[in-house]
């Protein structure tokens, strides 16, 4: 599949090339420059640019050695474990004659990562080549005051790189609209500036995530798709924790204390597993694991047995962490389920959704956001899979068609067309009924009739636990 420009995340294709692209941060680009430019004769050996996430850190490293014609040698956290690659790295670095004869720098992205425990002796790896690098070192960490850090804290220059104020956000968040040709509202780009709090990753991510095909953006958009995000308390948070979870155990964890409810959970991972796997045996796996973990879900709706829940989650979660091999971590910006993006994109969408969960609610005797966040869900499953289940369902809570639509999304027709032949049968069944009521209670009361479906009212028809076996 050719990669056009188009499919490259926004955070890469607006990333900077050049310090005269990187907004803000004045203090901490001077700082660096300064430094830079008087080494070796410095104080340190050794620079730490500390900050919140996004903020860019590593971004500004780039920029700099590119303006100021360095050749970044870049390590990871996993390379810190072996003395003898650091010795290498220091040497080779500092040998000026190397490709295009450039001068070097090292830089140790995310010393934070590094693990006292599993990465045993990189700090000490560090620790050493800062003391025998011939080069600058550059190291970025979010939290400078990680325990694992003091040791590199003492030998370093420590510079801040500060959160993002919001106009800036705004105007790198209006240069890329324009970019886009997107339309976009001032009030619209301070919202998704707002919540980003100087994140300026997660505000271009939220933009795109927001802006992909669609030509406006409005204020009310905006806070439709990110307030939907923000409840299902971030889901590129748990996504994250799946997809680099190194244990089967990290990946439950973190599908355990989402917030989204499993159906959701699987669209997600279902719609971002391409992203995070290249290897085709790696996705084999991983689609292998969801599938199963689906089987299980469509059981869990036939037998009632809800024991097989958890099979699901772990297949869902643990199974498709487990499928990719290498340990590598890619950083890819997580897409918004197609399937959810198209049901939020129409107000109307989510205004029958809160109907379906105030008529659950009303009938079930539960709280409304229990019925959207438990219910609806097996409720999608049920409609999607077994229609004639559905049907008996729909009819007993006497739902609208649209009702329906929502919930069997393109089984809607099946459902609507049994509900059609159930509702033939009913009157006789109901005035049957009806007789015998007024039999018993011999007209005391007036009897309430029952609401016709058209009227989508909350029904008292048949407990949907009557269908759930
Ligand atoms: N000052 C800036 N000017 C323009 N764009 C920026 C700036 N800072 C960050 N960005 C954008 O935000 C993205 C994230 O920045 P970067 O990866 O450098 O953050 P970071 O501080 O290294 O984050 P982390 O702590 O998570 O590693 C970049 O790809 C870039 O598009
Ligand atoms: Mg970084």
């Amino acid at each position: 599949m050719a990669l056009g420009s188009s499919n490259i995340p926004w955070i890469f294709k607006y990333r900077p090339r050049t310090l005269s692209d990187y907004i803000d941060q004045e203090e901490a680009k001077n700082k660096l420059i300064e430094w830079i430019k008087r080494f070796p004769n410095t104080e340190y050996k050794a620079a730490l640019l500390y900050g919140p996430p996004g903020t860019g850190k590593t971004t500004l490293v780039e920029c700099l050695a590119r303006d100021l014609g360095y050749e970044v040698v870049e390590m990871n956290a996993s390379d810190f474990r072996r003395m003898q690659d650091i010795e290498r790295i220091a040497i080779a670095s500092a040998d000026k004659a190397g490709l295009f004869g450039r001068r070097r720098l090292i830089l140790l992205d995310e010393v934070d990562g590094i693990n006292a425990k599993a990465d045993l002796g990189g700090l000490e790896a560090v620790l050493r080549l800062i003391e025998i690098t011939r080069v600058p070192v550059i190291m970025t960490a979010n939290d400078p005051w990680s325990p694992n850090l003091r040791p590199l804290r003492n030998v370093s220059l420590a510079i801040e790189v500060k959160k993002l104020s919001e106009g800036n956000v705004v105007k790198l968040l209006k240069k890329i609209c324009l970019s886009e040709k997107i339309e976009c509202d001032d009030e619209a780009l301070k919202e998704i500036a707002r919540r980003s709090e100087g994140d300026l990753r997660s505000a271009i991510n939220d933009l795109e995530s927001v802006a992909r095909g669609v030509k406006k953006i409005s204020l009310d958009y905006v806070r439709e798709i990110l307030g939907y995000r923000d409840r299902e308390r971030n889901p590129f948070e748990t996504l994250g924790r799946i997809f680099s979870a190194r244990s089967a155990r990290a990946a439950k964890a973190a599908a355990g204390s989402s917030q989204l409810d499993n159906e959701m959970l699987m669209q997600w991972i279902n719609e971002n597993i391409p992203a995070q796997m290249q290897d085709p045996e790696d996705l084999w796996r991983a689609y292998e694991a969801l599938s199963r973990a689906d089987v299980y879900m469509g059981r869990i709706v036939k037998t009632g047995n809800w024991d097989l829940l958890s099979y699901a989650i772990d297949l869902m979660s643990a199974g498709v962490a487990m499928a990719k091999k290498s340990t590598e971590r890619r950083w890819v910006s997580y897409r918004f389920p197609e399937k959810i993006r198209l049901m939020m994109r129409t107000k109307e969408a989510r205004g029958v959704r809160d109907d379906i969960a105030r008529l659950i609610a009303s009938h079930d005797k539960i709280s409304t956001s229990t019925a959207k966040n438990h219910v609806i869900p097996y409720l999608m499953i049920i409609f999607r899979n077994n229609p004639t289940e559905a049907a008996k369902i729909a009819l007993g809570m006497k739902m609208s068609d649209t009702m329906i639509e929502y919930l069997a999304g393109p089984r809607a027709k099946e459902v609507i067309s049994i509900v059609k032949e159930l509702e033939k049968k009913i009157p006789s069944r109901e005035s049957v009924e009806k007789k015998q009521v007024e039999a018993k209670t011999e007209a005391k009361k007036p009897e309430q009739q029952p609401k016709t479906r058209k009227e989508e009212k909350p029904g008292k028809g048949v407990g949907l636990d009557r269908f759930i076996k």
